[in-house]
């Protein structure tokens, strides 16, 4: 298993600021962010981004991961398409609780338009800090996964 200290995160333009404010609040949490980009506010494709942190996460290289942009879908969208991520955009306290219990999200994905920083912090440490509950959600997240393993999305069938 990866080191659940280690948390790929990346950026568009758009979340640049956020995600830096975010990396140190990761280093004050005492986890270790490993900082994919990007590093200015010089306008950024997402999808160069995003595939970074969900590689990482895809192959297993580091348990979760972050991902931000401007409204988070863009992000979202992007990670969702690799194997074994599953990228929630969540906005609040109990979507990012519920990303967790529910969802075993291993990406965390928020939109830097839309959210204040207080919100983010918010979101970040439940995120964090919540278990996925098991049990009956093992079975949806196992069909997921069939599906990707079928092929079946790819196909259109
Ligand atoms: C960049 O302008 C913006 O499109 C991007 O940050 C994101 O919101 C896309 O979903």
């Amino acid at each position: 298993m990866a080191d659940l200290k280690k948390i790929a995160i990346a950026s568009d333009h758009g979340a640049f600021e956020l995600k830096e404010l975010l990396v140190s609040k990761l280093q004050e949490l005492g986890y270790e962010p490993d900082d994919m980009g990007v590093n200015s506010e010089e306008s950024a494709d997402y999808p160069d981004y995003g595939e970074k942190v969900a590689k990482a996460v895809s192959a297993g290289e580091v348990e979760r991961g972050i991902l931000l942009c401007g409204t988070g879908i863009g992000m979202s969208i992007t990670a969702n398409k690799f194997p074994n991520v599953r990228a929630a955009l969540v906005h609040d306290h109990f979507t990012a609780t519920m990303s967790k219990k529910h969802n075993n999200a291993n990406i965390l994905v928020m939109g830097a338009r839309i959210l204040d920083v207080e919100t983010a912090y918010e979101i970040l440490k439940a995120w964090l800090d919540t278990e996925y509950e098991g049990g009956r959600h093992d079975r949806r997240l196992e069909k997921i996964s069939n599906l990707e393993k079928s092929g079946a999305l790819k196909n259109n069938v």
